[in-house]
């Protein structure tokens, strides 16, 4: 199977040689070629470059069957890597929604039996078909709007059945979905009512129970724990991740959302892939994940909705780091998987440049969930997962038309959906 897109009005992110991040200053380049071609062989980038430069394909010994697309005034990205997500889940919660409009503080919500809990319950209710078929019109929805990897989340079981029905629905994903699909294991998301007092003991839970089975049915590539203010401590979130490590989890944490928390040291310490949301960022912070493996992964979808402070994403960079974004795609702080409006939200919040967005959301989040060497660029021999723009002006114009649908066409590991 081959598939030559040419006369690309520009390819985006384009790497001779794939790099492993981008950070600091050197997020606001973006590597493109102007009036471009690009071959996909099988799944995969074989080849790019100027169409000047375009092999005369027609002549080539193999390529008497090439589809071809003539993408004149269109622009080719590289599919954006969501590197977290809880996107399976049992129902909405739009009615916390107009609550919080009508002043309720989450508190008062979460007495009313809303928030992570509500999900649960949800959760306990739903089969594991009825979550299958759910989440994949998600997948889908997010898919039309140019993802091309998501990592998924547990964490809205809670109980040691609820949280491995929750990963066996994101493995069920995982194989048939043309995304690539990376899930990581949140049993410690919050404590469920009935450990209500006896926090240490549903932490022994997920340490002594669901880690091991969860591993056992080798249901998660990652660990995961919400360690906030009001949530999971230091103490607890440590002896988490060395339990998940011991079989192979990598820790990627929920961090300083709430508070100063101290997640993103302990996650540093861990080596940790990701710290994520990060709304609680100061110099210590920023000193302790210079020089780390770590991908500081900002969720402006969360703080836009939830209408928290916004993390110091120019200090970050300032300070030479990289970042990534994600959409936090949740029923409670987040109910959207839209990456494009996701870069549209960090450049007017958060005032990144269109192309910071762009690293962010592609070559930087394909590290924070572990993709970096298969996705999250246009380079050979990665997978072929792209999109194709509608006529644009500009790389520009993507996160500015905010509200505009500009995909015209998906192409997932080669196949044009
Ligand atoms: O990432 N911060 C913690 N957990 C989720 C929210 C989950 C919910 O409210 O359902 C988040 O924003
Ligand atoms: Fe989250």
């Amino acid at each position: 199977m081959k598939l030559l897109i040419s006369n690309i009005k520009t390819l985006v992110q384009v790497e001779e040689t794939p790099r492993k991040w981008v950070a600091g200053t050197d997020m606001a380049n973006l590597n493109c070629i102007d009036n471009a071609y690009l071959l996909i062989e099988d799944e995969k980038i074989s080849d790019f470059g100027k169409m000047e430069d375009m092999p005369n394909y027609d002549e080539m010994e193999g390529f008497d069957h090439v589809e071809e697309i003539d993408a004149t005034g269109r622009m080719v990205f590289p599919s954006f890597c969501d590197s977290h997500t809880h996107l399976v889940y049992a129902g909405s919660r739009e009615i916390e929604y107009t609550d919080k409009i009508k002043g309720l503080s989450y508190e008062e919500i979460a007495k009313r039996g809303g928030g992570i809990l509500n999900s649960a319950k949800r959760m306990h209710d739903a089969t594991e078909d009825e979550l299958y078929v759910a989440a994949m019109e998600r997948i889908h929805e997010i898919i039309s709007m140019g993802t091309g990897a998501v990592e998924i989340k547990s964490g809205y079981g809670l109980t040691v059945e609820d949280e491995l029905k929750m990963l066996r629905v994101i493995k069920r994903i995982k194989e048939t979905t043309p995304l690539t699909v990376k899930s990581s294991f949140l049993g410690a998301h919050a404590v469920p009512a009935e450990y209500r007092g006896r926090q240490g003991e549903y932490v022994d839970l997920v340490i002594n129970e669901m880690i091991p089975l969860v591993a056992a049915e080798e249901l998660a590539d990652y660990i995961d724990v919400f360690c906030d203010e009001g949530f999971f401590t230091v103490e607890e979130t440590d002896r988490i991740l060395n339990a998940g490590m011991k079989y192979g989890m990598r820790p990627k944490i929920h961090a300083n959302e709430l508070d100063y928390s101290g997640g993103i040291q302990v996650g540093v310490k861990y080596n940790a892939l990701s710290v994520d949301h990060l709304e609680f960022v100061g110099e210590e912070e920023i000193k302790c994940l210079k020089d780390s493996e770590t991908m500081p992964t900002v969720l402006p979808g969360a703080a836009f909705f939830l209408n928290m402070v916004c993390s110091p994403v120019r200090d970050m960079m300032n300070a030479g780091l990289p970042v990534a974004l994600a959409s936090d795609f949740n029923p409670g702080s987040s109910p959207s998987g839209n990456m494009k409006f996701i870069m549209s939200l960090a450049c007017i919040n958060y005032k990144m440049l269109p192309q910071e967005a762009v690293n962010a959301t592609t070559i930087n989040s394909a590290y924070a969930m572990g993709v970096q060497e298969e996705l999250g660029s246009i380079a050979r021999g990665k997978i072929a997962n792209v999109f194709i723009t509608k006529e644009i002006p500009s790389i520009e114009f993507m996160p500015y038309a905010y509200g505009s649908n500009l995909i015209d066409a998906v192409i997932l590991r080669g196949q044009r959906l």
